[in-house]
């Protein structure tokens, strides 16, 4: 195929891998170049495969520490300790804070300008075994799903956006499958960011979301981190509200178009 390295020079100034792939008819899965609308240069993988492709990765929320709950590593909850006086924990979803790197997206937290700058359609989301190697990511994956009903224009054109209207943040539903929601609260008011292609339509949410805002009251701290409480029934025994060993390893990739 063909060497998405041989075309970086036209890819720098592209926004996102939609517009790589739509103005320089790139078509190979990759890392690329994109420049954000304020100059800001950055480097990330592009899925050209899914559905004609044109998929930017923008994030990945890795738990490093199931058993630390909202310690070093959960930014994409809170790194400060369960609490209330932080309920939108480190804020991630609605700030501009950057970290990690494509490359390390499933050995640790990624996010880079384009969860913020890109005005995009739809969202994908492929679940990827940690520690796996870029070019295995899609053959390895546990699960991969997007949405196709340009659901983000009508949010703002991104997550950050819709996380700006729809905060992350304590205090302000089992489920059925086939769809991707956004901002859910359990019934203690603990508010979680994603929920991996589910609608919940329960009150212990904090099972299978990911993310959220500093505090989850119930079970004194236990139930806060960015894979929340994967783990309340023991650690990866899918049993009761726990959740399989192979979710609670793998790293959660989300992609804008
Ligand atoms: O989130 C589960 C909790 O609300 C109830 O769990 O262990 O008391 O049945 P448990
Ligand atoms: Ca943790
Ligand atoms: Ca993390
Ligand atoms: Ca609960």
């Amino acid at each position: 195929g063909e060497n998405p390295h041989g075309k970086i020079d036209k890819a720098t100034y592209s926004q996102s891998c939609k517009d790589i792939r739509d103005k320089h008819g790139i078509t190979a899965d990759g890392l690329y170049y994109l420049t954000s609308s304020a100059g800001v240069t950055y480097q990330t993988f592009c899925d050209m495969t899914t559905d004609s492709g044109g998929w930017t990765l923008v994030a990945s929320v890795h738990e490093n520490n199931m058993f630390g709950k909202c310690t070093v590593g959960d930014r994409w909850s809170s790194q400060q300790g369960d609490s209330s006086h932080v309920p939108e924990g480190d804020g991630a979803w609605t700030n501009k804070v950057t970290f990690g790197s494509a490359e390390a997206a499933t050995d640790d937290d990624f996010k880079n300008p384009g969860y913020y700058d890109i005005t995009a359609e739809d969202v994908s989301v492929w679940h990827v075994p940690n520690k796996s190697p870029m070019n295995l990511w899609s053959t390895a994956s546990l699960l991969r799903y997007h949405t196709a009903r340009k659901f983000l224009p009508l949010n703002g054109g991104n997550l950050y956006n819709l996380f700006k209207r729809y905060p992350v943040r304590y205090g302000a539903a089992e489920f059925q499958p086939g769809f991707i929601t956004f901002q859910v609260f359990n019934t203690e008011q603990a508010v979680m960011a994603i929920c991996s292609g589910v609608k919940p339509t329960g009150c212990n949410t904090e099972h299978f979301c990911v993310g959220g805002g500093g505090h989850f009251p119930e079970g004194n701290g236990k139930q806060c981190g960015d894979f929340t409480s994967f783990d309340w029934d023991g650690y990866g025994t899918h049993n009761r509200w726990s959740a399989s060993k192979e979710m609670t390893e793998a790293a959660m990739l989300i992609f804008y178009r």
